[in-house]
């Protein structure tokens, strides 16, 4: 059986994906800081669909133990690992990001610097063994920047463009490369944020994740609805744009 690495596993998304590939059959790793939270969910989706589903320790922002974290990852899935999702993810005060040096920093670290780290590693291992797919969530604020979230937006952009690059280099290693673009979805990262419409459920993001990831597709909005109001949204002339108010 096929072993797939979850990372922010215990995020609203990383849970409803977990349960997605788990299924479908797969043998899942859940990865992440709270580990009797990944333990609970590890209990239940071996239970419910008969497959092994493992907690492992993860700081994304500790650097140090990158390397160290994929070798556990590794020897837990006998070797082995199939897939790789990437769901952890920081939405910090937008106010604090554009003063605080130390919130501007995390949010870049831990949503573009880690996941660029860890998929370093990752995508090594894969191009080595020639298969394997990657996928990871960014997020439908990367493809405009706005007033209100542009310090989260702009660490989505890096990655998608991160993405771009990985997925020319891995294609000829038959593996493969999907980014994920939510709309708002309803997870704890804006439970009582202004602002929100069009909320998705998780299990909704996580079914449309799979299907991609299965279809080897490299990029995809999710509801399918997003990729038509991004359109518009990046179509909206700079003079226009810069005084608009959201
Ligand atoms: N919700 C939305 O509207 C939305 C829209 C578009 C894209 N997204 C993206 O979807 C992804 C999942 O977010 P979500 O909505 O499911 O939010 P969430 O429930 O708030 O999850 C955030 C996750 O990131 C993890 N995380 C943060 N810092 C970490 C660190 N230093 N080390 C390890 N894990 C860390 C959290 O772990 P802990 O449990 O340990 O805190 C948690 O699992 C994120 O990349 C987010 O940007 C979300």
């Amino acid at each position: 059986m096929s072993w797939v690495l979850i990372a922010g596993a215990s995020s609203g998304i990383g849970r409803a994906v977990a349960g997605q590939w788990a299924a479908a059959g797969n043998n899942i790793l859940l990865a992440g800081r709270d580990l009797d939270d990944l333990g609970r969910t590890a209990a239940d989706l071996s239970l419910r669909y008969g497959i092994r589903a493992e907690a492992l320790p993860l700081d994304v922002l500790d650097f140090s133990r990158h390397a160290a974290f994929f070798s556990e990852a590794l020897a837990k899935a006998e070797g082995r690992i199939d897939g790789v999702v990437i769901a952890h993810g920081l939405l910090p005060d937008q106010a604090e990001a554009q003063t605080n040096l130390d919130v501007l920093r995390s949010t870049i670290d831990t949503n573009y610097t880690s996941a660029a780290s860890l998929l370093n590693l990752i995508a090594g291992d894969f191009e080595k063994r020639r298969s394997g797919f990657i996928c990871v969530v960014t997020s439908v604020a990367g493809d405009r920047g706005r007033q209100s979230n542009y310090v989260y937006a702009s660490t989505k952009a890096g990655l998608t463009a991160y993405l771009q690059g990985l997925r020319q280099r891995v294609a000829k290693a038959n593996v493969s490369v999907t980014n994920v673009k939510p709309g708002f979805v309803d997870t704890a990262m804006i439970w009582g944020k202004p602002g929100v419409f069009w909320v998705a459920p998780p299990e909704r993001i996580a079914r449309d994740t799979y299907r991609a990831v299965r279809r080897g597709r490299g990029e995809i909005y999710t509801p399918w609805f997003w990729r038509w109001v991004m359109l518009l949204v990046r179509s909206i002339p700079d003079v226009v744009y810069r005084r608009m108010k959201f």
